[in-house]
């Protein structure tokens, strides 16, 4: 006999990538930072005391809210902290989807999502991106007409790197009143500051059907630490923050850590610029190699490997014997032919671009 309930007895779990002991491994699978913390993460690690650990956290992460609010020019009661962004996407859909009722989201994109519908035993109504992997037209439409609740639009796209304009994100905002709108941008950081991306002008404009998602894990090099934060209007984020969340959702460390990390924003940024550099070193060197590369705002590339003596899997399969890890979406028709290539170090770039020049 199972106990599950009969939705999470049918549906199968999101698969993380892969995340090797081996300290030898050039992991370019799963989006990691390759450049350090903010040293002032560091000094507040140091930092931390005896006393921090004895008591409970603040259980909504005051400090931290009215840090990030600072730097977003918002209200704290606007933001709400989360253990990893991931919590955030699992309480939206927890507080504002009823069982049975519509999930919307752009596909392919982040593989989590119809995970955390299927446990709330949400439908999913999956829109395809076009060929360029552009929002069609329509998407506000489509979501419409199938009544969703809920919609997600990963911005920076995942995994192509492609950036959606704000105003087109204001217009889906404005077009589906009916539902809530969360912009997932755990990769904003990376986007070129030419392009003067800035989403959060939304909440500022008082869009109250929007919530972002903000990330410490890729930005700030603390994927280990598992902190993000939502940004929305307070009508969206309370109900989240007073009854959905943990009591102590975010522990005192990481709470004590990402208010340094958001205060010396200008200390992670420095990272964001080498990123971006080497982006555009390793589009360019695989271009030059007649390979297809995705244009992308993220600190990933998403790259297409046909035509060639070797096919993506095992492109994928031979930069593994190397030791070289990237992530293949071995399930996805549309990604079968492609791999997604976390932006590394100037050396992990050079062992990746030797690798694939000598086997593609
Ligand atoms: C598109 C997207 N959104 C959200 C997240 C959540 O990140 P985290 O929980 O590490 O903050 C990830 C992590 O890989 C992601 O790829």
């Amino acid at each position: 006999m199972s106990y599950e309930r009969e939705n999470i007895a049918k549906m199968a779990g999101y698969v993380p990538g892969e995340q090797p002991e081996d300290a030898d491994v050039v992991k370019l699978n799963t989006n990691e930072n390759p450049y350090p913390p903010p040293r002032a993460v560091m000094q507040a690690l140091a930092g931390v005391t005896a006393d921090q650990l004895r008591r409970y956290p603040n259980p909504t992460a005051r400090k931290f809210r009215e840090a990030a609010a600072k730097v977003h020019g918002v209200k704290p009661d606007e933001i709400i902290a989360v253990n990893g962004g991931d919590e955030l996407l699992r309480l939206v859909v927890s507080t504002f989807v009823d069982p049975h009722q519509v999930v919307g989201y752009a596909d392919p994109s982040y593989s989590l999502y119809p995970v955390l519908a299927a446990a709330q035993d949400a439908k999913v109504f999956r829109i395809p991106l076009d060929d360029d992997w552009h929002l069609p037209a329509d998407y506000v439409e489509q979501l419409n007409r199938v009544g969703a609740k809920l919609a997600f639009v990963v911005n920076p796209h995942a995994p192509s790197g492609r950036l959606t304009p704000v105003n087109d994100l204001r217009r889906i905002a404005e077009g589906f009143a009916a539902g809530v709108l969360v912009i997932d941008e755990a990769y904003v950081d990376f986007v070129d500051p030419a392009r003067k991306h800035d989403a959060v002008q939304l909440v500022r404009d008082g869009l109250d059907n929007v919530i972002l998602l903000r990330s410490l894990s890729k930005g700030y090099s603390l994927a280990g630490l598992r902190f993000g934060y939502g940004i929305g209007s307070a009508k969206l984020i309370k109900p989240m923050l007073t009854k959905t969340k943990d009591s102590y959702n975010t522990d005192a460390i990481s709470q004590a850590l990402a208010v340094a990390a958001v205060t010396h924003k200008d200390q992670a940024a420095e990272t964001w610029a080498a990123v971006r550099e080497q982006r555009d070193r390793l589009c360019g060197e695989l271009r030059g190699m007649g390979l297809e590369v995705a244009e992308s705002q993220s600190n990933f590339i998403l790259v297409t490997i046909s035509g060639r003596s070797l096919d993506a899997q095992k492109t994928y399969e031979e930069l593994k014997r190397r030791k070289i890890l990237v992530r293949y979406f071995s399930v996805d028709p549309r990604l079968a032919d492609k791999l997604r290539i976390t932006v590394g170090s100037t050396v992990e770039n050079d062992v990746l671009l030797r690798a694939i020049k000598e086997l593609v």
